[in-house]
């Protein structure tokens, strides 16, 4: 424990988080789930949702990982006896994202390079589902020879070597270029977008509110959901990068500060990606309602249909806009696969390196399935699981265990505020021991209920 590694800079530490943080969630699901849920009224719930489960969340791992100095599974196993496999739990979730992620990572990379000269040709939809990924019916597995796999090799192959360089020379260096790079790149792509034709019509579309839906309850469902993802709590990743801080650190204002440098840019996302759909719907002469997508068929067949009516520099369009998702993917992806890695030098006594190696050499090798021909509908399937119960039962039982078993919170919170600039008050009490179990329970029982219908 003694020689645990540390962040190099407080920025450091805060660009990881919020490298974590910003993905491809940010990009091709925020934009589709605020539409669905409402529009401009989807703000209501969603900031509620960041502001009394997100943030609070957000400051609880970070005093979880920073006082006991340890991956989820020892800091759990240090705060109580006994609860150690909840942070085995929550490694598993961040294994299986890390799955798939990587694989959607692979495509991004590959189109960047296909944008080049728009190999998708006029119809990216069928390019994507037909040529590319080959894709087979749902409950068919085709060959399993894998579709995508050179790329998915040079996702794997950076993902491997910055984690072996450690938590300052690699994790670290590597946002302090990403982020900005990500920040800068995406800055043009919203530029470009909004000086469109149409792209008022799309950023309409997006804010105009739906007050109807706002006393829906999936609607509500949806915010936590976007909030839990987005800001990746509940898979150990901030409790492990925050146990790489050195003592004194501000663990609440770094949390305001991640929480909405994230929010900020999942904002920005939804107008540049907005502004291009109305962009296209007005080129085809149809509403932006139409138009309207969201995750992969947003990234990979609408992207490309946008890129291929761009009066100019379409292809250099096309290169930047699928550089930024593989950037604010691979610092995810980083994240994700350092919580399991430092998991098992916790608990095994292992080398870095042999972490990483026998950690990310399995996620790899488990990769593969879903860049096969079976992949697309295997990965929605395990997306939709994860989304679904995953996330909101890692928090749930988190805070559980946190607040009611352990009985911890005011412990914390007095940890918390010794090192903060800004004192948490009595309303984190209120939102982590009331206000989010109470939700989070609520999401589970109506998951599961639409399940079963
Ligand atoms: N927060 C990331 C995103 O928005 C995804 C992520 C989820 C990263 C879970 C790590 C863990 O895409």
């Amino acid at each position: 424990m003694e020689n645990r590694p540390q962040w190099g800079t407080r920025a450091g530490f805060v660009l990881a988080a919020v490298g974590s943080a910003i993905g491809l969630g940010n990009i091709w699901r925020f934009p589709g789930v605020a539409y669905e849920n409402g529009g401009g009224a989807f703000f209501l719930p969603y900031l509620f949702a960041l502001l009394t489960a997100g943030i609070p969340l957000l400051i609880l791992e970070f005093t979880i990982g920073h006082k006991y100095r340890g991956s989820a599974p020892l800091s759990f196993a240090r705060m109580r006896k006994g609860s150690e496999w909840l942070g085995w739990w929550q490694l598993a979730v961040s294994f299986v994202i890390s799955t798939y992620y990587a694989v959607i990572i692979a495509w991004a990379m590959a189109y960047a390079y296909f944008s080049i000269d728009q190999q998708w040709g006029g119809d990216p939809l069928t390019f994507l589902v037909g040529d590319y990924l080959k894709v087979v019916d749902a409950g068919q597995v085709g060959s399993l020879v894998p579709s995508v796999f050179f790329p998915l090799v040079i996702v794997w192959a950076i993902t491997m070597a910055i984690l072996f360089k450690g938590v300052k020379k690699g994790i670290e260096a590597a946002n302090k270029i990403f982020i900005p790079a990500l920040v800068l790149l995406f800055l043009v792509i919203v530029v470009r977008a909004l000086t469109l034709d149409g792209a008022v019509e799309g950023i309409n579309a997006f804010f105009k509110p739906n007050w109807d839906q706002i006393l829906n309850g999936k609607v509500w469902v949806a915010a936590y959901g976007q909030i839990f993802f987005s800001l990746s709590i509940g898979f150990a990743i901030m409790i492990t990068y925050s146990s790489y801080l050195p003592k004194k650190s501000d663990l609440t204002n770094n949390a305001f500060i991640t929480g909405f440098a994230n929010s900020s840019f999942e904002l920005l996302a939804g107008i540049g990606v907005f502004a291009a759909l109305g962009f296209m719907a007005s080129q085809q002469g149809v509403a932006v309602d139409e138009v309207v997508s969201k995750g992969v068929i947003l990234a990979f067949a609408v992207f490309p249909q946008i890129i291929n009516e761009l009066p100019a520099f379409s292809g250099l369009f096309g290169v930047v806009f699928f550089v930024c998702l593989t950037l604010a993917g691979l610092t995810s992806l980083i994240s994700i696969v350092e919580t399991y890695v430092a998991g098992f030098q916790d608990k095994f006594n292992v080398s870095r390196t042999k972490a990483v190696a026998i950690g990310a050499g399995l996620s790899a090798l488990i990769s593969i399935l879903f860049a096969t021909q079976g992949g697309l509908n295997f990965l929605d399937t395990v997306d939709a699981f994860i989304n679904n119960y995953g996330v909101a039962f890692a928090g749930l039982v988190e805070i559980i265990i946190v607040v009611w078993i352990a009985r911890e919170l005011n412990n914390l919170r007095d940890h918390a505020n010794e090192i903060s600039d800004i004192r948490l008050g009595s309303w984190w009490n209120i939102c982590l021991k009331y206000i989010t179990p109470a939700v989070l329970g609520v999401m589970m029982v109506m998951n599961v209920m639409t399940d079963l219908k």
